[in-house]
């Protein structure tokens, strides 16, 4: 009996969308605002859904204590009020949201060994969500 079990998670960070391979004015014609020097901010969500076999004694698919210390390591206490472009994930990727859930599913993907990581899901603001399921 498989069973999806979805968590969501709230945090802070910033970033400023910028191609180091193009030039300031492509840049600029890209992204936009999102270019801009300083960075803006966003309070993301991000949905983690895993996906496995209804553990028979626990009536689990997969412990929630254990989901979120698992995701106070690797999303919370790595994201939250972070400067997404200064982390070492992003040195050489521009961190949009789409890469970001990106990164986000690849750490989540190691974590858990009865329930499989099924999709990520990010909502970087109320209009704009990203998925990404490997
Ligand atoms: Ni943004």
């Amino acid at each position: 009996m498989k069973a999806y079990l979805t968590r969501r998670y709230h945090f802070s960070a910033s970033h400023r969308l910028n191609n180091d391979a193009f030039s300031a004015e492509k840049n600029r014609v890209v992204y936009g605002k999102c270019n801009n020097p300083h960075g803006h901010g966003h309070n993301y969500v991000a949905e983690v859904t895993l996906c496995g076999e209804v553990d028979p004694a626990t009536g689990m698919v997969c412990n929630l204590a254990d989901l979120d210390m698992f995701a106070r390591t690797n999303l919370l206490d790595a994201f939250d009020h972070m400067n997404l472009n200064t982390l070492k994930c992003f040195a050489n990727l521009v961190p949009t949201t789409e890469n970001l859930t990106i990164e986000i599913f690849r750490r989540f993907q190691s974590g858990f060994s009865h329930a499989h990581l099924e999709r990520v899901r990010v909502e970087e603001t109320g209009n704009n969500s990203f998925e990404y399921a490997g």
